[in-house]
């Protein structure tokens, strides 16, 4: 989770996330805010800035959805919006929880890229400066679509005009409102009721509180930041943009802290992640819902890890580790498929096309090649020869098999489970083991061979006496 930096100040704001929308532009039948961007959806993002920022008393307003956030967020506190009536009825629905004195902190939560430093800035300039309402902007080089800043000629706020109701030459200011707001809570209250609906829209503007406020006699700031922490997502275009800034972000952090990751650009972490010192990420590697990598360890391409943990030096290439635990000094892949409840411990070898299950590997041992083993606790320092299958299911249920330290399991061995194999059992090639092996034996379940001499003779004369038709 985010650090969260504890102010007395930050703790007396309410934060409000606008989360109701209908998100039309995203032709989705997803709500927007639950949309990925950089590993987490939207709405994480802006929470996590919120956390940052030390604000815990936050209320998200939700609509269309609203049960799907709801059901996803079990923690947080809600408002409803019954009917998308625009940003600024989005807020009255919040009226109710917005108690106290202090300051009210409102963002989109279609902006992904807030720092939670950001907030926190605004909330001190309010505060310290007695402001009633510091605005978030940026200078973008194309404004198409955002609200604009418009400047009296002494430099204030005089107002938010959106691109819609924008005149021409208002179209071409380049400040634009990032709908990011830090607004004295009585004002608020007391402004809130007087929004109207005369706009291209039809809607209550959130933004025409700035003209409100102007009017009542307050004052109202701005505070500037870069372009991308103002972008706002509205539709896939946007998404795409967010999201890969997200990762650069996510990527910059970790380089900075002594991983190497070859090309940025195509790698894809979450920021739950952590990762050693002199670990070498590759172009295509994907971590996904918090993963734990240890140092000096190698994700070679093309591998995606989810929720899953790799020790030191551990070598991983071209396979898929889904809630799996790793130690160190082992060598995964290519094409290893470890899903959730594989634990494999240090100096283990799982090669290509082998496929792990609820089990568990001890150290130093090898599955080298084509094999699945599910529901079933490996010992130490045992040889699994290729194609070996625990046959876990019968059709209707599980069952667990044990093999214990040292054993050596010949390829294409079936162990039908449930069986255990002693330890420092031989177990050759091609056999079937339906019952328990007992330690340092050899077993052995294959039918004999038979040759037939000469066969391949008398068959060739069969094939030349029949006469073709
Ligand atoms: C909004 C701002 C615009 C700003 C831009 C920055 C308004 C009127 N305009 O435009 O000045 O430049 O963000 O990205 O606010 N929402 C509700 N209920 C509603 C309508 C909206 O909760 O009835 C929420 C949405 O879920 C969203 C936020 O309010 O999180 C903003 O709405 P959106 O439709 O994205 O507004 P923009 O057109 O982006
Ligand atoms: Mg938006």
């Amino acid at each position: 989770m985010a650090r969260e930096v504890k102010d007395a100040r930050s703790e007396q704001t309410v934060g409000i996330i606008l989360a109701a929308g209908e998100g039309k532009r995203m032709q989705s039948d997803r709500p927007k805010v639950l949309h990925e961007a950089g590993g987490l959806p939207l709405l994480d993002w802006v929470l996590r800035a919120f956390t940052e920022a030390g604000i815990s008393n936050v209320v998200c307003v939700v609509g269309s959805g609203a049960d799907t956030i709801r059901a996803k967020y079990e923690d947080l506190s809600f408002a409803y919006q019954a009917e998308r009536l625009g940003s600024g009825h989005a807020v009255m629905q919040a009226l109710p929880q917005l108690t106290g004195p202090g300051y009210t902190f409102i963002a989109a939560g279609d902006m992904p890229l807030l720092r939670g430093s950001t907030i926190r800035a605004m909330i001190s300039e309010a505060e310290d400066q007695h402001i009633d309402c510091v605005l978030l902007t940026a200078e973008l080089e194309d404004p198409t679509g955002y609200g604009r800043i418009i400047r009296g000629d002494d430099g204030n706020v005089e107002m938010i005009v959106e691109h819609r109701d924008a005149t021409g030459e208002q179209q071409r200011v380049r400040e634009v409102n990032a709908s990011c707001y830090c607004i004295r809570t009585e004002l608020l209250r007391e402004l809130l009721p007087k929004l109207e609906t005369g706009n291209a829209q039809g809607e209550y503007y959130l933004t025409d509180i700035v003209r409100l406020i102007n009017e009542w006699g307050g004052t109202v700031g701005t505070h500037t930041a870069p372009w991308e922490e103002c972008l706002g997502v509205n539709d896939r275009v946007q998404l795409a943009e967010a999201s890969h800034l997200l990762y650069s972000r996510t990527c910059d952090s970790l380089m900075r802290s002594g991983v190497t990751i070859m090309d940025p650009a195509c790698t894809y972490i979450d920021p739950e992640t952590t990762i050693g010192r002199d670990t070498i990420v590759y172009p295509g590697v994907t971590l996904e819902a918090g993963c734990e990598i240890g140092s000096q360890a190698v994700l070679y391409p093309g591998s995606r890890f989810h929720h899953s943990k790799v020790g030191d030096r551990t070598e991983v290439q071209n396979s898929v580790l889904l809630e799996s635990e790793v130690g160190p000094d082992s060598r995964i892949g290519p094409y290893a498929y470890l899903r959730p409840g594989a634990k494999v411990g240090s100096h283990c070898r799982i090669g290509d096309f082998v496929e792990l299950k609820n089990c568990s590997i001890g150290d130093g041992t090898k599955v080298s090649h084509l094999t699945y083993i599910g529901d079933a606790d490996f010992g130490r320092d045992i040889n699994v020869g290729c194609g070996v299958v625990v046959v876990n299911y019968d059709g209707h249920d599980k069952f667990r098999s044990t093999v214990h330290d040292d054993a050596f399991i010949g390829c294409n061995t079936n162990l039908i489970s449930p069986v255990e194999v002693g330890r420092g059992a031989y177990i050759a090639a091609g056999t079937t083991v339906t019952e328990d092996v007992p330690e340092d034996v050899l077993a052995i379940g294959r039918s004999r061979q038979t040759v037939i001499p000469d066969w391949q003779d008398k068959r060739r004369k069969d094939k030349s006496s029949r006469t073709p038709t």
